[in-house]
Order: C-alpha cells, then structure tokens, then sequence
C-alpha cells in the first residue's frame, strides 16, 4: 500500500457490505429491522417475531409465526454430552466463556447444522433457542442447583427469566425483557457482528461465525458495557454521591460506560425505549433507585461531555431489578444479538466475498538477518 494512503482507525464510516437487515440513522437517532421502526417493534411485537423478521425479512403470518415457536420450544434441549461438558466448567468460569464454548462444541456433535449455505436457517433456529438452556444450565450448576426441567408453554423471553431465576417473571417482568430481547436482535455492522461476518466470509460455518461473535461482543467497549454501567451505580452507592463519583471519573479521562456511540450522534433510540421500560419495571417493584441515579448520570455526563447514554446505560438495571446475576447481562444481549449475527451470517452466504482489508506498513523494510549468536545478550 502506497504511504500517502489514509488508514481508516476503527475501520470508522467505512461502508464494508450492502445489507438489507438494519438501517441506523445516527443523526436522527432512527433505527429500523428490514424497514420497521424499532419503537413500534417494541411496542407491538415479540422477540420470536422479530426473528422471523431478521432471518427471512418480512413479518410473518400467523401461521409461520406459530410455526417458529413450536420450532424454537423444540430446540432448546441441550444433547447430553454439552450438558455434561457444562457441568464440568469451573463454576467461577466467565459466561460469556462458558457461551462461546458451549457454541464451538454444540457445532462437533451437531455437524449437520453447521455447514455453511442457505441451509443455515436450521443452525440459527437451533443456537438461538438453546442459548438460554446453555446459560441456565451454568447458571443452576454454580448456585448448586438441579437444572430446570423445560418449560414449552413459556415464551423465549419468559423462558429465559425462568431458567436464570427458577421462578416466573411477572407479566411486566416477562414484558420487559421481551422488548430488551427486540432491541438487542440486531445493530448493522456492530464489532460482533462484523467478526460474524468476516468469518462467514471465508466459507466458514455458521457455528464458527457465532462463536467469533461471542468472543467480540465480551469486550467492555461493546456488550460488555452494560455490566460496567451497573458497577458505576454500585461504585456510587447512592443518588447524593452520583455527581462527585461521575465528575471525578470524567476528570480522570476514563469512559463512562453506557455513553456515546459510534454512529448515534443523538440519543440511541433503544436506550430511550429501556429508560421508560427501567421506570415501569422499577415502580412495580416499589424501587427507582437505579432509574433515580441513571437520570442524575445522564445529566452530569451530557453536561461535562455532551454524550448521550445508548442502549447498555439501561439493560443492566432492567435485568438487576428482575433478579438476573451481572456477569449474565452480556449473555444476555448475546441470547438476543445472535438472530441478528446468524441474519447477516446467510445473507453473507447469499453473496459472499471474502472480507479482507488491508494494512498500512509503517515497519523497517531493509534489515538484513543477524544470526542468533551474532546479537548480543
Ligand atoms: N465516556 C467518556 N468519554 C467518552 C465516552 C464515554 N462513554 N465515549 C466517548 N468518549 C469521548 C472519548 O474519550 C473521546 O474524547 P477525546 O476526543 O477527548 O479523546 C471522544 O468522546 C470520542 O470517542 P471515541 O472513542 O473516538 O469514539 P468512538 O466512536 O470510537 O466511541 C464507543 C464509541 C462506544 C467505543 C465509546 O463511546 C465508548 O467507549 N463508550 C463506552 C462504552 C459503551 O458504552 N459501549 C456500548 C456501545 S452501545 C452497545 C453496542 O452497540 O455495542
């Protein structure tokens, strides 16, 4: 590459694939799924709908939803050698970890699923519903409980409350995370998504492409951040020490998890639908106090720093008011992200071409080999 060639850090803006899944308007803080706004989404529709919707691009029939349900329910029961593989995990393992395991291995015993080709449909009805029985499973095993038995009258999103907390979430609970679940599906060419898709590119399985996006979407700077947003509240205890904690972070130059975005230059539109959704969930349990101090740290942080929360500000007090454990945030998001992973996966299939960007060398380009007795100690 020729040296007056502008590097591109981050890969920022630029346009890698032609996608039909997302559209994001970072301006105008617009996000829509196959050209349906997210807020009606997830004010009318479910998860499993919003699946259909990712996968094959257009809302289904009654019927055909009917059918995806039934679908799902059926997928969720883990074979017995990933059960046992699960309970032989060291409990204090990451789950995100745990997830990006349980994938790899689901892939060997179930090769059929994996190959690469439009007939991934099946892999991808097949990870998504057994994400939750995975991270239910580690998360019985390590509390010291029996797993759960399965629950096929529940809903994908009551199911996972359910196999995380072994009781059944309320209707505003189940709701809530529902429409958590709706949000998260997919984001356009996010870190983890793109790792999905460089891996498909290759003609590698769709098993492979999950499992590289799990690994991406751990990381703080992506879906890791929800789980740092909720240790700040922690850290600050209560709403009086919110502006002392906040400011003093800021001045240290540290990122505030939760704030800015790459590509929303305005208010991420998920984070204002799961604020209202944090108010309703906090009411009915009688406990604002997380939505208290959310609203103090928005103010402090758009006041020194002029961002705007995004969607992680939000989820990790949604999921903690319903009893889910911290480090399961993320595996969470992955439990909802992993439709849209496995919708960019097929259409990467659809028209593949082998991602592969280029580096600018800054490196020696004339040294001559010294033998090792010859360089000194
Ligand atoms: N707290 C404090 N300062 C920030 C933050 C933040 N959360 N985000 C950006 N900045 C500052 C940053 O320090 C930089 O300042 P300066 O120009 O003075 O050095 C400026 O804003 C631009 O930041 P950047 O890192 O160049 O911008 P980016 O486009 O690479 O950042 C981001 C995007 C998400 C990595 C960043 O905003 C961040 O680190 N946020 C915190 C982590 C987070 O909440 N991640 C979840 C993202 S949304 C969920 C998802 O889709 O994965």
């Amino acid at each position: 590459m020729a040296s007056n060639e502008v590097v591109q850090r981050g890969l920022q803006d630029i346009v890698a694939v032609e996608s039909h899944i997302t559209f994001i308007d970072g301006k105008g803080g617009r996000l829509l799924y196959e050209g349906y706004d997210i807020r009606e989404l997830a004010d009318r529709s479910t998860f499993e709908e919003v699946a259909y919707l990712l996968w094959y691009g257009r809302l289904p029939t009654r019927s055909q939803l009917d059918d995806l349900r039934q679908r799902l329910v059926s997928l969720r029961p883990l074979p017995e050698p990933l059960a046992k593989l699960i309970d032989t995990l060291p409990t204090d393992s990451n789950p995100m970890d745990v997830l990006r395991t349980a994938v790899s291995a689901l892939a060997m015993l179930e090769p059929s699923e994996a190959q690469p080709g439009p007939n991934s449909i099946g892999g991808a009805l097949r990870l998504t519903a057994a994400l939750p029985s995975m991270i239910g499973r580690f998360q019985r095993r390590r509390v010291g409980l029996a797993p759960l038995k399965d629950r096929p009258d529940l809903s994908h999103a009551e199911n996972l409350l359910y196999q995380i907390t072994g009781k059944e979430g309320t209707e505003i609970e189940n709701r809530a995370l529902d429409v958590a679940l709706i949000l998260h599906a997919d984001h356009e060419l996010n870190a983890s998504t793109f790792a999905a898709r460089v891996t498909a590119s290759t003609l590698s399985d769709l098993y492979s492409a999950v499992t590289s996006a799990i690994g991406t979407l751990k990381g703080p700077l992506h879906g890791g951040a929800n789980e740092r947003a909720v240790e700040l509240l922690l850290e600050c205890g209560d709403l009086g020490r919110v502006e002392e904690v906040v400011t003093a972070k800021l001045a240290r130059h540290e990122r505030v998890m939760g704030f800015g975005h790459r590509v929303y230059k305005v208010e991420d539109p998920r984070a204002t639908i799961l604020r209202a959704w944090l108010h309703t969930v906090g009411e009915s349990a009688g406990n604002l106090k997380s939505y208290d101090m959310l609203e103090k740290e928005r103010e402090v942080v758009h006041r020194e720093k002029g961002l705007y929360p995004n969607v992680d500000l939000y989820s990790g007090s949604v999921y903690a008011l319903l009893g889910v454990p911290k480090d399961l945030f993320t595996p969470i998001f992955a439990v909802s992200r992993v439709t849209g992973w496995t919708a960019h996966v097929l259409e990467e299939y659809r028209d593949l071409r082998l991602i592969r960007p280029s580096a600018l060398y800054v490196g020696p380009t004339d040294l001559t080999y010294v033998p090792i007795d010859q360089r000194g100690s």
